[in-house]
């Protein structure tokens, strides 16, 4: 027994019976596994609560087998195999749940390669051929039943997990190989119908609204076209609950996300035979690839995950995941900075005396990173003219941007600056000295939106120069963030330099490059922070987020209408990168709310400051202060916390968010009322994520909680609740809780 004590001698024999009683509770499974079960040709995949399983089918095909709640044993899975066929228009290659089809051999639903070779013939039918495991990843390659086309998947598994899905397509055969669709993989639900799709829609100053449908026999195509952008109007997520129904804190939810900043395409479909895939990855709209003999193409990642905790529990999976995997390490050693934006308060009528007016006001109030939005650079005086030209404005700025940056530096603020270096106006110098740079179709119009075309960002030229351009900027001046804008779309999308069968490649080189062009940015400036806006939200996924530290929400600042945009905004992405600013009223949706409403709802994610403060009166610059100090002391929670939605958005009824810090000390409530109607109660809003068995300090912001509480526990805050105390319209109020 060596140096063991007497007490510790005698309570050996209990430690060695609980042992032998409770092995499983003393070896909880590893965080990730992935393995291969040989005997039955079956890949599992366990990350945290999930297992993803696909195997071989006896026709040499990769099957899905399963996907969901984490399995603990592995007798309980069998070998993949094929399903017969239902009658002769439904062949067994169609009735089978296929893991990443080729279009080939009788198929009907969505494949996840399609080509032509050069001979005409198109049919691709996969077969496994090897593998390989390392760590947490898995790589399957594929390889076509009479040729050397081969397809590599790579599967990630994380320990929250999300797993990670990514193809790349080879092509080993002596001809040209066009790819008429390459998609990331396909998700694959349990067999079955009535299940609902969660997805984000909208539009222009309306992004990421939440709408929920039931999924039918078809396809419903989630998408973007537009080349440039994720875009405004889609967003690459998707959730989907079965028959019972999630709610935010109960039931199954499958979820996932694309990273990828271009067009994508995320198809959700039913099949005859109730088997929904869930197909993404490059759009295959006007897609056209073609890979010479050895050349390949790497399909963007695809991501999803799995709960049975409902929709609140895999929105906070993805925050997670986001923070601790996707975005830029160097922007998430610090919360992000109360920012200031001059946009909504200069417009293009930018000068060194209104920016540093600007600045004296915002760092009374506690600023801590000044942004000088458009109009600063070349002829810029409107939308009309200067784009391209990111020289300073002499007659804004004669002595450059150096004195304005000495004098927001002097105030203990960074600086930030505006671009849009993927556009140009035909009025600038670049255009008028490179007219061939743009995307454009030969003899046909170039189409203008906001009077600008979009430079070919494809061509290896275009690229270096801006790189050059942005590199030199901020070398040359104490940047320390870029609001990097893209505000229009790809129109007449050629690529004259190129042959017309590889013309099409721009809607994949586009992207790449843009991602090279700020990766290769990033490297060389460290400490640079980026914030990705086109149009307000239109460029938000996985993989913009991978380099971009926050991206720009949206711009309708209605602080009424920010509390829907965000709360879909928050189903996928995590509050720390949702920008919000505090802007002047009556906005241009013609509402007023009141100061604190706004400084609330801005509050939820990431707070900035938008308003023309020189107008501002002293009563509501000391009072914006007292607001900024008072998001300092919980921004951590609200940024890296756990966020829980506890009322939605839009009824008659408070509108309630609770986060809490991931150390569980503090929690932070924020309710905001649209409109009471009369007598008519608020109920009591049960809180989350709380320890049941701690005591917690109540800190109101404002006194507007029907009970006034010092201290309640955990159990009763959320059995019992908080019920708030809001009147009239666009009251709102925020309760801190710290542990004690
Ligand atoms: C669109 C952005 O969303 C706005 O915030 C602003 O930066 C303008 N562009 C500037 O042109």
């Amino acid at each position: 027994m060596g140096g063991m004590t007497a007490t510790a001698s005698r309570l050996l024999p209990l430690f060695l019976l609980l042992a032998v009683l409770v092995p499983a509770a003393a070896a909880a499974p590893p965080p990730v596994s992935v393995r291969y079960l040989a005997d039955r040709q079956l890949f599992v995949l366990d990350g945290g609560p999930v297992t993803y399983v696909v195997g071989v089918n006896e026709r040499g095909e990769l099957q899905h087998v399963y996907w969901g709640g984490r399995l603990w044993r592995d007798d309980d899975l069998r070998a993949a195999r094929s399903m017969p066929a239902f009658d002769s228009t439904e062949p067994g290659t169609n009735t089978t749940p296929d893991e990443y089809p080729g279009w080939g051999g009788g198929r009907y639903f969505e494949p996840c390669v399609k080509i032509t070779r050069a001979d005409g013939v198109r049919d691709l039918v996969l077969e496994y051929d090897s593998h390989r495991i390392s760590g947490d990843e898995l790589v399957i390659r594929a390889k076509d039943i009479a040729s050397d086309i081969v397809v590599f998947l790579s599967y990630r598994m994380d320990p929250s997990g999300l797993l990670r899905k990514q193809a790349t397509i080879e092509n080993h055969t002596g001809q040209i190989v066009t790819l008429e669709s390459a998609q990331s993989g396909a998700w694959l639900l349990p067999p079955g119908d009535g299940y609902r799709l969660s997805y984000l829609s909208g539009r222009w100053a309306g992004e990421t609204l939440l709408t929920r449908e039931e999924i039918h026999p078809g396809i419903k195509l989630l998408e973007s076209r537009r080349g440039v952008a994720t875009s405004n109007q889609a967003n690459p997520w998707f959730a989907v609950d079965g028959r019972g129904r999630a709610t935010e804190e109960h039931g199954q939810v499958w979820f996932g996300a694309l990273a990828w900043s271009g067009s994508w395409r995320i198809a959700v479909e039913q099949t005859p035979h109730q088997q929904v895939r869930i197909t993404g990855g490059y759009n295959t709209f006007d897609f056209s690839y073609p890979l010479k003999p050895g050349e390949s193409l790497a399909t963007p990642a695809f991501y999803a995950g799995y709960t049975d905790g409902g929709f609140g529990e895999a929105s906070r999976i993805l925050h997670r995941f986001e923070r601790r995997v996707i975005l830029p390490r160097a922007g998430l050693a610090h919360p992000r900075p109360v920012l200031y934006n001059s946009w909504e308060a200069t417009g293009f009528g930018v000068t060194e005396a209104n920016q540093a007016a600007l600045a004296d006001r915002a760092a009374r109030l506690g600023v801590e990173r000044f942004v000088m939005d458009d109009g600063w650079f070349g002829a810029r005086d409107s939308s009309r003219a200067g784009l391209g030209d990111w020289v300073p404005n002499r007659k804004k700025f004669p002595n450059g941007l150096g004195p304005l940056i000495a004098h927001v530096r002097s105030l203990g603020m960074d600086f930030g600056l505006w671009v849009e270096p993927e556009m140009v106006n035909p009025d600038s110098d670049l255009y008028r000295a490179h007219p061939d740079w743009v995307i454009n179709f030969p003899g046909r119009p170039r189409s203008e939106s906001r009077n600008q075309l979009v430079l070919n960002l494809a061509r290896d030229d275009v690229k270096e120069y801006l790189f050059g351009v942005l590199d030199r900027l901020v070398s040359e001046n104490d940047i320390s963030f870029l609001k990097w804008d893209a505000n229009r779309h790809f129109s007449e999308p050629g690529w004259p330099e190129r042959p017309p069968a590889e013309q099409r490649e721009l809607w994949v080189a586009y992207t790449r490059n843009l991602y090279d062009i700020i990766d290769r940015l990033r490297a060389r400036h460290p400490t640079l922070e980026i914030e990705s806006c086109s149009s307000g939200g239109g460029r938000v996924d996985l993989g913009i987020l991978a380099r971009t530290d926050q991206v720009w929400t949206s711009d309708n600042t209605d602080a009424f209408d920010r509390l829907t945009i965000q709360d879909g905004f928050g189903q996928a992405y995590t509050p720390r990168v949702m920008m919000a600013w505090v802007t002047d009223v009556p906005n241009f949706n013609g509402r007023t709310t009141p100061l604190e409403f706004r400084f609330l709802a801005a509050m939820t994610g990431s707070l900035g400051i938008g308003a023309n403060l020189t107008k501002w009166p002293e009563a509501d610059l000391d009072y914006a202060a007292k607001m900024v100090a008072f998001y300092k002391t919980i921004r951590s929670t609200v940024q890296d916390g756990d966020l829980y939605r506890l009322a939605p958005p839009g009824g008659t009824l408070a509108s309630v968010k609770e986060y809490v810090s991931s150390d569980g000390r503090q929690a932070v409530v924020f309710a905001f009322l649209h409109s009471q109607q009369y007598g008519r109660p608020q109920p009591a809003v049960r809180l989350r994520g709380l320890d049941p068995d701690a005591v917690y300090r109540v800190r109101s912001l404002d006194g507007k909680l029907a009970e006034k509480l010092e201290t309640a526990s955990g159990a009763y805050l959320m059995a019992h609740g908080l019920t708030f105390d809001l009147k009239g319209d666009f009251d709102s109020t925020a309760v801190v809780l710290e542990r004690e």
